[in-house]
């Protein structure tokens, strides 16, 4: 009954639908516990990609069943959108399920999202304004509309009638905008959405438990990252869930003792899309190489990612939050082309050096990089897929990274193809 969660350990994209994807091979579930359609995680399998947003990973792999925790919120018209695509690529959707338990996004929400950054102006937080922060929102509110609320038209329009009245007072009166007509809502989510997400929904929770009772391997894959957790992150530069890895116990409703391995996903580097502190952020030339090489634009809203170098001091409070067991440093191969490369092994804030993630976020914003620097390699690494291929330069740097984070790292990326990856340490 093992269980394994795959978690991002910087500020998100990096690498985890690929991570998710090449272990999901020795899983019998998979199972997206938190976040929405705010994820991006790319695949790319025989020169073929697929950029999935809500659907996990493992979807790729027919023994598989792919299931959307109670923790998702979901767009259900995204949702089926993504199921179409996939099916005209070939992939058969029809194992997905979708907890009854998981939250819809709504078009308000959306709308919300999008009137509060621009309200906030030069405070924005620059999100992907897919609704997410206003439908967790609603979740504590207790106003939320759940997925199993669509299967009793009746209670349906209760819910929603109650929760669109609030949200057009907020809508007219406050942003003096257009009232969402609830009828041609309701009506369009029975049309469009009722009959073709009724075949997914069900009882995660049972599901996944009977599962690890049968001896079944499940993988939770993280969505966002650990410093875009809602109690954890840089807040309020985060996002409205939990992707550490205990996000997984109450997004999935397991215990924390099913979990047995935490793969941490790291880039080489780090990146972040959006506002907030980002101490080993580069702005010069390095960067640039750094968001050419590494393509660093958003999979679903082509956002240039903020650059900078790998921060060990990020990745001990990683370690921490987490309980990584094992660590996987994905797109080595970004790094191919540079003379030097710098680790973050401390923060000095005012003449103080921290070697842990200080408390108070001001000194965060403070912390000046203590870097150590280390040679490149300079050569390609694209079709290294062995540990002796890798030149003794990648092989320095890994040990280094391995060392000051205090984690055996396993994978190592060197391409974005499903093959291009070394088992550093097995
Ligand atoms: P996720 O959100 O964590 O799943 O990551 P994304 O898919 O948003 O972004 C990671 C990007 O890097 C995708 O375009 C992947 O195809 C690509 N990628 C993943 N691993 C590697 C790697 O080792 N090398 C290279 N060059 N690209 C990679
Ligand atoms: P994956 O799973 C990178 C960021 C947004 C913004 C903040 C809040 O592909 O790694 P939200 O829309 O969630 O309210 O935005 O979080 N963000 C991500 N950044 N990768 C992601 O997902 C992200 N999901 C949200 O840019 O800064
Ligand atoms: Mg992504």
């Amino acid at each position: 009954m093992p269980a394994t969660v795959v978690v991002g350990t910087q500020w998100g994209d990096e690498g985890k639908g690929k991570l998710t994807d090449l272990i999901a091979k020795e899983m019998h579930l998979v199972v997206r516990y938190q976040g929405g359609h705010n994820a991006g995680h790319t695949l790319v399998v025989d020169g073929e990609s697929f950029a999935l947003q809500l659907v996990p990973s493992g979807v790729l792999y027919d023994h598989i069943t792919p299931v959307i925790g109670n923790g998702v919120v979901v767009d259900p018209f995204v949702l089926l959108k993504e199921i179409d695509t996939l099916e005209r690529k070939g992939v058969d959707c029809s194992r997905l399920k979708v907890s009854g338990n998981a939250h819809v996004i709504l078009p308000y929400h959306q709308e919300l999202d999008r009137l509060t950054e621009r309200y906030l102006g030069k405070n924005k937080l620059g999100t992907t304004k897919r609704g997410i922060g206003p439908t967790y929102a609603d979740k504590s509110l207790r106003v939320g509309i759940r997925v199993q609320d669509l299967l009793d038209p009746k209670i349906f329009r209760e819910k929603l009638e109650v929760v669109v009245g609030e949200k057009n007072k907020v809508l007219t009166k406050v942003y003096n905008r257009l009232p969402e007509d609830f009828e041609a809502l309701a009506d369009r989510v029975e049309a469009e959405v009722v009959p073709r997400l009724t075949p997914y929904i069900a009882d995660t929770v049972s599901l996944v438990h009977d599962g690890l009772d049968a001896g079944q391997h499940v993988l939770f894959e993280g969505a966002q990252a650990t410093f875009l957790d809602l109690d954890h992150g840089t807040y309020p530069y985060v996002t409205s869930s939990n992707p550490i890895s205990g996000g997984a116990c109450v997004g999935a409703g397991v215990g924390p003792l099913h979990i047995n391995r935490v793969v941490g996903i790291a880039k080489a580097y780090v990146t972040r899309v959006g506002a907030g502190p980002f101490p080993t952020e580069l702005f010069d030339e390095v960067g640039d190489v750094l968001v050419d090489r590494g393509r660093e634009f958003g999979t679903n809203t082509g956002r240039r990612r903020r650059p900078g170098w790998f921060d060990a001091v990020m990745m001990r409070q990683a370690v921490r939050l987490n309980s990584l067991s094992e660590l996987a440093i994905t797109k080595l191969d970004i790094l191919d082309t540079l003379e030097t490369l710098k680790v973050c092994v401390a923060y000095d804030v005012d003449g103080v050096r921290h070697e842990h993630l200080p408390y108070h976020q001001s000194d965060l914003h403070a912390a000046v990089p203590v870097y150590a620097e280390l040679p490149g390699w300079q050569q390609d690494l694209t079709t290294c897929t062995e540990r002796h291929q890798l030149p003794p330069e990648a092989v320095a740097y890994l040990e280094f990274l391995q060392e000051q984070v205090g984690v055996p790292i396993t994978f190592v990326g060197t391409g974005p193809g499903r093959e291009q990856f070394v088992q550093f340490n097995s």
